[in-house]
């Protein structure tokens, strides 16, 4: 009985591997269309393979000359840095994000800046499947690089733009925009389908491998916001980036989700403007917006006043990757109206408030929770670090005393269940630009070494060791001792 079954027909899902007994056309474990693929039972491979037949490889120790070329500069250097430092030959990368996001401007610009410190003309190409020619030129001349050599293509078929690259005097680098409009005519598959978008992407790595050049591949998103199309394309090339931004936002985020080459943790930032996107090497000033004139403004005018602060906005000393981010966290509580409080969060982690709330109402006796809360991060930048916990509820603390925190104070800090604030890792490097950017004084984690010194910088640092001490600091007719704070309900 088993032996029969085995003998019967699998059909594998070729993005999830699940095996189903019979074929369909829409695997059901994943959902996606066309990617069932006949595989043969264990008994009809051939029998075990027998290593007598192979031939050796040469093992080879970790250590020793490696023949890679050295890194290609764009020219912009956000992109540069989000790609660990250049682009690396022979690499493809992925560009993901959403329609109208600045993909093609971004790319459009990173082939003319290559092409203008290249040392031949022709050394970077740029191959549409979406626009035509003419669009092509008006975003180019819209750009300012209407000049640069780059050679431009309107081309989906696979076969015509391989017989055009593959060659030796193949260019630096070749942007496909995008892969799901490409299509190889030996598939029966419309492009954009799963196998097509494969089996364009394979071909077009697999040259660029051999003939040494970066191949940037554009990919749209599905509405999930994940890369459309197969999920393997994502194995298949050496980068991943995401194009970002909010919509009503002019700048725009570059982040790396994969990189063989360098860390993924990097960002780029740049703002688009009627010209183009722009780079943004100091991203702080931006996200600070507004607040970031009370605070600098010696610099500019010598002795301005400034302007009388806001309740519910605490500034948060954040990393993205290796570079310091301040920005703004404004925090809104009102009285909840309907039965179960309301929670809108943005560009923030949408779980950890109600564990910050839940701490501040558990350890610090007040009741915070009852409210409806709102959060946002100022300018639309999306956070992912535990260490803006103490920001968060600063802010929240405002908001709810309408004490002001004053406007030159950063804040950063875990907090735990036990209502303890954690050190946080990079300390010194926020301190650094926390002072750069004009503020006097930070509250920090207590027990972090680095910044028991002051982390080097002008800043003037309070130690806050648990959220009762927070609490205490912004809403001072709740303060307790902290032997009270254990266990009192309001
Ligand atoms: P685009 O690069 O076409 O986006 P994608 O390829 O990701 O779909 O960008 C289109 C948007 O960018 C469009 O809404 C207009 C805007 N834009 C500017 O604001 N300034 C510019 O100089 C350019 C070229 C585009
Ligand atoms: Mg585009």
């Amino acid at each position: 009985m088993a032996r029969t079954q085995a003998r019967q027909a699998r059909y594998a899902c070729q993005q999830c591997g699940v095996v189903h007994a019979k074929w369909t056309g829409r695997c059901d474990a994943c959902g996606a269309w066309n990617s069932l693929i006949e595989e043969l039972p264990r008994e009809a491979l051939p029998k075990r393979l027998e290593a007598s037949g192979g031939r050796v490889i040469g093992f080879v120790g970790l250590s020793g000359p490696s023949m890679l070329p050295p890194r290609r500069l764009t020219g912009i250097a956000e992109l540069d840095r989000v790609c660990g430092g250049g682009l690396v030959p022979g690499s493809a990368i992925l560009v993901g994000g959403d329609p109208g996001i600045g993909k093609s401007t971004l790319l459009l610009q990173a082939a003319a800046a290559l092409a203008a410190s290249a040392d031949r003309p022709g050394s970077t190409a740029y191959i549409t499947g979406e626009e035509a020619i003419d669009q092509v030129r008006l975003r180019a001349e819209r750009l300012g690089v209407a000049h640069r050599s780059v050679l431009l293509a309107a081309a989906c078929n696979v076969r015509d733009i391989l017989a055009s690259i593959d060659r030796s005097d193949a260019p630096e680098l070749v942007v496909i925009d995008s892969i799901q409009t490409m299509f190889l005519d030996t598939l029966d598959s419309a492009p954009g389908t799963v196998s097509q978008v494969r089996g364009a992407a394979q071909e077009l790595i697999r040259v660029a491998k051999r003939r040494g050049f970066v191949v940037i591949l554009v990919g749209h998103v599905t509405k999930e916001g994940v890369i459309a199309g197969p999920r393997v394309l994502e194995h298949m090339v050496d980068t991943v980036l995401y194009f970002e931004g909010e919509r009503g936002h002019r700048f725009r985020i570059l982040r790396a989700v994969k990189n063989r080459f360098g860390p993924t943790d990097e960002i780029g930032v740049f703002e688009m403007s009627d010209r183009g996107l722009v780079e943004v090497p100091n991203p702080s000033a931006l996200f600070l917006g507004g607040r970031q004139t009370e605070v600098t403004s010696e610099d500019e005018q010598g002795d301005t006043i400034p302007a009388p602060p806001v309740s519910g906005s605490a500034v948060f000393a954040g990393m993205e990757g290796t570079r310091p981010v301040l920005v703004e966290v404004q925090a809104l509580v009102a009285p909840a109206v309907l039965g179960t409080p309301r929670r809108a969060v943005v560009g923030w982690d949408g779980t950890r408030p109600a564990m910050i709330t839940a701490v501040l109402d558990a350890r610090c006796g007040l009741s915070v929770g009852a409210n409806d809360i709102y959060l946002n991060i100022a300018g639309g930048l999306r956070i992912a670090e535990p260490a803006a916990d103490l920001a968060v509820a600063a802010a929240l603390l405002s908001a709810l005393s309408e004490t002001p925190v004053p406007v030159d104070i950063v804040v950063f800090g875990e907090i735990a269940l036990s209502g303890e604030i954690r050190p946080v890792g990079h300390s010194e490097a926020r301190l650094k630009e926390a002072a750069k950017l004009g503020f006097v004084e930070a509250w920090v984690p207590r027990r972090s070494s680095r910044t028991r010194n002051n982390g080097g910088s002008a800043l003037e640092i309070t130690h806050i060791g648990h959220l009762g001490d927070l609490v205490a600091r912004l809403l001072p007719k709740r303060a307790r001792s902290p032997s009270e704070r254990i266990g009192v309900a309001s």
